[in-house]
């Protein structure tokens, strides 16, 4: 029997967790013999009893529970705990790890997992493409990310959001602009309107405008819009003259709006600014911006990572890791998306890695001791070279 195990997840606010009682009933079925750390699903309030329940061993997490195991599940990359000990060294050589490890925030880790002997399967590096839908644990917790940015706009804005007609008069609703119209904007774009506000929505994806407008939003129109389509359904980098042209169009928009949601991203490259300290100093005193692009750079150019930061009475606040803080919605469906990699990867009913299929192939990080991904290869190389 294959051994699989669940760690608790130990990152800083991390309250998620890889596999919940559904998935592990469903892997117990299929034949995997499945360990879960004590408290991993507390967090995300998944009791031990309902892991039991489900077919699982509950156990300490020490270092014998993570060398026995064959498949490790994680939400977040191995972690340096308090008492110094790295999880990489916990994993036992040969070992297959699946998470979202982060492949670009820290090359060296890559590098470390590589060098451990650990076949690593990257969640974020599953390709956009429509066999892998289930799988996509990036748009699952997108979607929870746009969601929870519109509700955190509202908790911090001074005003309503829906229009309301009462004796003591009537209250406009709240205008929302939401800069890139991917997955996490078009939830934020439904959030907003199922909480009543007028939504205006600007991509640089020609097609996002139907999606818009079938949800109910406005789409901004750039004029000269050369398609902005990449490839796998994500978008291409354009150039700065044509940020600049669409800054000043933004600019009319913003002057009317009181929550901005910045979701643009192209992937691979530091977020576009679409957002300038000028532009966030002429919004109205009370508006609120909630930059989801914080941890790649930002959209706009004042947001810090995790902070909150004022300008002219105007809030920029750049969270990080909002899916964590929907922690048992979050979990669930990540935990879907695992089960069903683990499901793609066992067509027999044990793990096989091959390497000729599109989606294991394209979210292979690290296997035989050597960075798969030629991508991550090349960028480690390049800062390596840069290092020297
Ligand atoms: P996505 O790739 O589905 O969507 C990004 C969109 O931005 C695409 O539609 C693209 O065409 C658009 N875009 C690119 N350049 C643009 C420009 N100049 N103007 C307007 N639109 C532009 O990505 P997804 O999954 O929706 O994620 C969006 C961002 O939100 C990512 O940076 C992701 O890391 C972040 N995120 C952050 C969370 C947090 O807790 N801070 C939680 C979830 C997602």
């Amino acid at each position: 029997m294959t051994r699989l195990f669940v760690p608790r997840e130990r990152r800083a606010h991390e309250r998620r967790v890889a596999a919940t009682p559904e998935t592990v009933a469903k892997l117990t079925a299929a034949g995997f013999a499945v360990s879960v750390e004590r408290g991993a699903g507390s967090a995300s309030y998944l009791p031990d009893r309902e892991y039991v329940e489900a077919g699982a061993e509950i156990v300490a997490g020490d270092r014998d529970d993570w060398n026995r195991a064959e498949i490790v599940l994680k939400v977040a990359a191995p972690t340096v705990r308090e008492d110094g000990t790295d999880e990489i060294d916990l994993l036992a050589s040969g070992a297959v790890l699946i998470g979202l490890l982060a492949p670009y925030a820290d090359l060296e880790r890559v590098h470390e997992l590589a060098e451990r002997g650990v076949t690593s399967i990257a969640m974020e590096l599953i390709p956009r493409i429509t066999r892998a839908q289930s799988m996509d644990a990036l748009s699952s917790q997108a979607n929870v990310g746009g969601y929870k940015a519109v509700i955190l706009a509202a908790c911090h804005l001074g005003r309503y959001f829906p229009m309301l007609m009462t004796a003591a008069g009537t209250i406009r609703p709240a205008r929302v602009v939401i800069l890139g119209g991917g997955v996490a904007g078009l939830q934020a774009l439904a959030t907003a309107k199922r909480l009543g506000a007028v939504v205006e929505v600007s991509d640089i994806r020609p097609e996002v405008a139907e999606q818009v407008e079938s949800l109910g939003g406005r789409f901004i129109d750039l004029p000269e819009m050369e398609s902005g389509e990449g490839e796998g359904g994500y978008a291409k980098a354009v150039g700065e003259n044509f940020l600049r042209r669409q800054r000043t169009i933004l600019t009319e928009h913003l002057a009317s709006a009181s929550v901005v949601i910045t979701t643009a991203q192209v992937p691979g490259k530091k977020a576009p600014i679409l957002l300038t300290r000028e532009m966030v100093a002429a919004m109205k005193p009370g508006s609120v911006i909630i930059d989801l692009a914080a941890e790649q750079g930002g959209n706009c150019e004042l947001t810090q990572a995790g902070e909150e930061v004022e300008v002219n009475g105007v809030r920029v606040i750049g969270p990080i890791n909002l899916p964590a803080t929907v922690p048992l919605d979050a979990s669930r469906v990540y935990a879907r998306n695992v089960l069903s990699l683990v499901e793609h990867l066992s067509p027999e009913g044990s793990l096989t890695i091959d390497r000729e299929d599109e989606i294991t192939s394209g979210a292979l990080l690290t296997t035989d001791g050597k960075i798969f991904n030629a991508r991550v290869a090349q960028a480690l190389r390049a800062e390596q070279e840069g290092g020297s």
